[in-house]
């Protein structure tokens, strides 16, 4: 009878075990250096998505349309209607045109140029997305004409 019971308690004390050094490795994970392009994101669009809905959902998913409108009107972030090759006055002096390279900045590190007038509020998506979710998703900005 004492065998069993025994082995029971050695399990349930290993798995508690195996249970600390994983919580252990995944704190180790939060405390890590930000990596601009986590490994584990998805590298093509999910079946039945074409590259332009997939940047769509990727604008969805990742809450960008809480702050930004896709269709002209100017809300908390502005539209995204037209961005491109608008020229925008940022804060602290300066202009920039809107091109991929200021769209993928802006995503990346927004506190870095912040548009005249707005709050720095935008969070950055540094770590966030992988290389190919990045790319769809400025190029469904760019389309936004
Ligand atoms: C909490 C609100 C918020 C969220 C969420 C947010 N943004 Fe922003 N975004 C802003 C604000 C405010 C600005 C203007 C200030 C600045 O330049 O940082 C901005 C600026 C931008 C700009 C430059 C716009 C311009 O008019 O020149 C781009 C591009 C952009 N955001 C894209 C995105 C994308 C893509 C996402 C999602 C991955 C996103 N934003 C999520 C608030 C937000």
């Amino acid at each position: 009878m004492t065998l069993p019971l025994r082995s029971v308690l050695e399990k349930s004390l290993l798995s508690g075990a195996l249970f600390c050094v994983l919580s252990v490795f995944s704190l180790a994970g939060c405390a890590e250096v930000e990596r601009a392009y986590p490994p584990e994101r998805p590298v093509e669009p999910p079946v039945g998505m074409n590259h332009r809905s997939w940047g769509a959902a990727i604008f969805r998913e990742m809450g960008c349309a809480g702050c930004h409108n896709v269709g002209g009107v100017d809300e908390a972030g502005g539209t995204m209607l037209g961005l491109v090759g608008k020229t925008r006055r940022l804060e602290g002096g300066g202009e920039v045109v809107a091109d991929r390279e200021y769209i993928t900045r802006s995503i990346l590190d927004p506190s870095a140029e912040v548009v005249l007038g707005r709050p720095n509020v935008m969070p950055s998506y540094r770590g966030r997305l992988g290389p190919q979710e990045l790319e769809a998703l400025v190029d469904f900005i760019v389309s936004l004409r």
